[in-house]
């Protein structure tokens, strides 16, 4: 939901701009655009189009300057182009600044600052925050730090903003509410400002991260202040960053989501790690142990999150009612933060989230902590907004997750929820002592079962080859995997814009079976033991129907290769640990198909990697 970057310091800005706004891209990649201080004036370059389009641009143009903000845009006011595009300029051209976020009362600022004569060049919102800003700098001759402070009072919404005032170059504004911000602290006093760490991690691993409602001022001088919008002054928390630059490139592959697809055999062993030992028998998660009698003793365990980390909750649902035997709940965040829920101070509100900065995942949880509730987080991102609102929390440890389609994250916070089940089953005895060790082993052993699982590329790269022209597609599954199947229909459509849905397999019969018929790919995960024969029933009942049945068998399965068109298998384990292994090739089909149709596999239209708006 838009890339944000600034710099200021003893380097020329540009090139840590452009180079940050490529790795922040996968937020937001309809327009982008930089501002640098140059000589006593604003130098401001936008387009319409991805940063090398502005890359481009720029390339004859003049961009020395030690000041500078760059912004990558996912369209929320207004339409994706050249005007709407930010760097904002404020009307008297002394102020330019960057958003990520919305403000939501912009209309009737707008309407109050056009009676005092401001005339708008763009359809945006971030416009009319800035002309505020101007206008209050104005009236009272205040510094920028000041007129933005008393602005945000006004404002209703979610910001993370960075300003330069062109008259008092010597430092780097910016503040935050419900979008991120993290603060770079570079080895020469110069400092970097950007939505997340990675434009950053280059420079120097010295962060803070800023709180909502915070103001930080970046000086020339070498001086960082932060203080609130009450004017209060904030000591700096200043946090080491554990990332590497290398995580934050290709590696060799075409595409993030290719590679991130094949690390999922190593970021599952990471999410397991010192959470779980085969020999010594035992799992735990550190997190929870602090709250571990208020969590046994929950009335009901409510997952809330949104897309791909909703369908990991809905695996949870399964896994911890199965073997935990505690009621469980799965929302969608947005819907629950809205629909005035019944929350009790003996429920535990768990949110999962890669990005940690989902807005309505982050409000949702704001709501539980509200009513009194345990609040647990699920999160990929360290420092983030959800990892730093839940009273507890695990992460799940994938690094950093690029290509906007969600791979590793969903195998990650589903190990986490599986250690999570288990964990909760053996303290309260609701599992066999022989099961439980039964699970240990078989987890263990799934990252060496992904790996063999990836071996099928080749097969499933000829199977996206037939179906690669289909409009629709229906996903099916039964009972651990009708989560997973709406997790593959997601995948397709998000990436190669087939039209397709998931359903529980019997739920076919009450609706969706009219849609089948000669050109409809039928994709089937049919690898539980529990209800095998009833999804041999169903593949038939496609198949009667002319379907084409794509299916996921386990890799002993004699019969329903008989009947399907296509199978893929993949290794056996513990019904309770197939969705880890059954989305491999559902993750792996929907790339080679949006490969295949042309599609920007990485960067999906109308799409963003982080969604800091509701
Ligand atoms: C799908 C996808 C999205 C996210 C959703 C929640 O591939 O990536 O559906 O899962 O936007 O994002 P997080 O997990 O960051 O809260």
């Amino acid at each position: 939901m838009c890339g944000i970057v600034g710099y200021i310091g003893k380097k020329d800005a540009y090139p840590v701009l452009i180079k940050g706004l490529k790795r922040l891209e996968y937020r937001g990649y309809d327009s982008a655009g930089v501002a640098l201080y140059n000589n006593g004036d604003l130098l401001v370059y936008k387009k319409k189009g991805k940063v090398a389009d502005l890359e481009n641009f720029i390339k004859d143009q003049p961009t020395t300057g030690f000041l500078g903000i760059g912004h990558t845009r996912w369209a929320t006011h207004g339409k994706p182009d050249d005007l709407n595009a930010h760097p904002h300029i404020s009307g008297d051209g002394r102020i330019v600044m960057i958003h990520n976020g919305i403000i939501e009362n912009y209309a009737v600022l707008k309407n109050a600052l056009i009676k005092l004569g401001h005339k708008f060049t763009s359809e945006t919102d971030t416009e009319v925050l800035i002309h505020l800003i101007e206008e209050l700098q104005k009236r009272d001759n205040l510094p920028l730090e000041e007129a933005l402070r008393m602005a945000l009072t006004k404002v209703i919404g979610a910001y993370a903003v960075v300003l330069i005032d062109k008259k008092d170059p010597t430092k780097l504004i910016a503040a935050r509410k419900q979008s991120p911000l993290v603060v770079g602290i570079g080895e020469d006093g110069d400092f970097y400002m950007a939505s997340d760490a990675t434009p950053i991690v280059e420079f120097t691993r010295r962060v803070v991260y800023l709180n909502d409602e915070e103001i930080a001022i970046a000086g020339i001088d070498g001086k960082l202040t932060i203080k609130t919008l009450g004017n209060k002054l904030q000591n700096l928390n200043i946090q080491e960053l554990d990332l590497e630059i290398e995580a934050l490139e290709k590696g060799g592959y075409d595409y993030f989501m290719l590679k991130e697809i094949n690390e999922q055999v190593a970021t599952i062993a990471d999410a397991m790690r010192g959470r779980l030992s085969v020999e010594e028998g035992w799992v735990k998660l550190g997190g929870m142990e602090q709250y571990l009698n208020r969590i046994l003793r929950a009335d009901r365990i409510i997952f809330t999150a949104c897309g791909t980390s909703w369908h990991a909750g809905m695996v949870a649902e399964y896994l911890i009612e199965d073997l935990a035997r505690i009621p469980v709940e799965v929302e969608y965040a947005s819907e629950f933060r809205y629909r005035n829920p019944i929350i009790k101070e003996t429920d535990v509100v768990i949110a999962i989230s890669q990005s940690g900065e989902t807005a309505d995942t982050l409000a949702a949880l704001e709501l539980a902590k509200e009513k009194g509730a345990l609040t647990y987080g699920i999160v990929n991102v360290i420092g983030s907004s959800i990892a730093r609102v839940t009273d507890a929390g695990s992460y799940i440890h994938a690094g950093p997750e690029i290509g906007v389609a969600s791979t590793k994250a969903f195998t990650g916070q589903t190990t986490l929820l599986t250690l999570m089940a288990m964990y909760l089953a053996h303290l309260k005895g609701t599992i066999s002592e022989s099961y439980f060790h039964e699970l240990i082993s078989e987890l263990s052993l799934i990252p060496e079962k992904v790996e063999k699982a990836l071996k099928n590329s080749a097969i499933i790269e000829s199977i996206a080859e037939k179906i690669k022209d289909s409009t629709n597609a229906i996903y099916l599954g039964r009972g651990y995997n009708f989560p997973v199947a709406l997790e593959g229909a997601l995948k397709l459509k998000e990436i190669s814009y087939i039209h397709a849905e998931g359903y529980p397999a019997a739920e076919m019969k009450h609706g969706p079976i009219a849609l089948i018929d000669e050109n409809m790919p039928v994709i089937v995960i049919a690898t539980n033991k529990s209800a095998y024969d009833k999804i041999v029933s169903n593949i038939q009942e496609v198949k009667a129907r002319k379907g084409i049945v794509i299916a996921i068998v386990t890799e002993d399965d004699e019969i329903i290769s008989g009947i399907a068109d296509y199978t893929i298998a993949i290794p056996d384990t513990a019904e309770p640990l197939t969705p880890l292994l059954s989305v491999i090739p559902l993750q792996l089909l929907s790339y080679y198909i949006a490969l295949k149709r042309g599609c920007n596999v990485d960067q999906p239209r109308n799409l963003a990697k982080s969604v800091t708006v509701e």
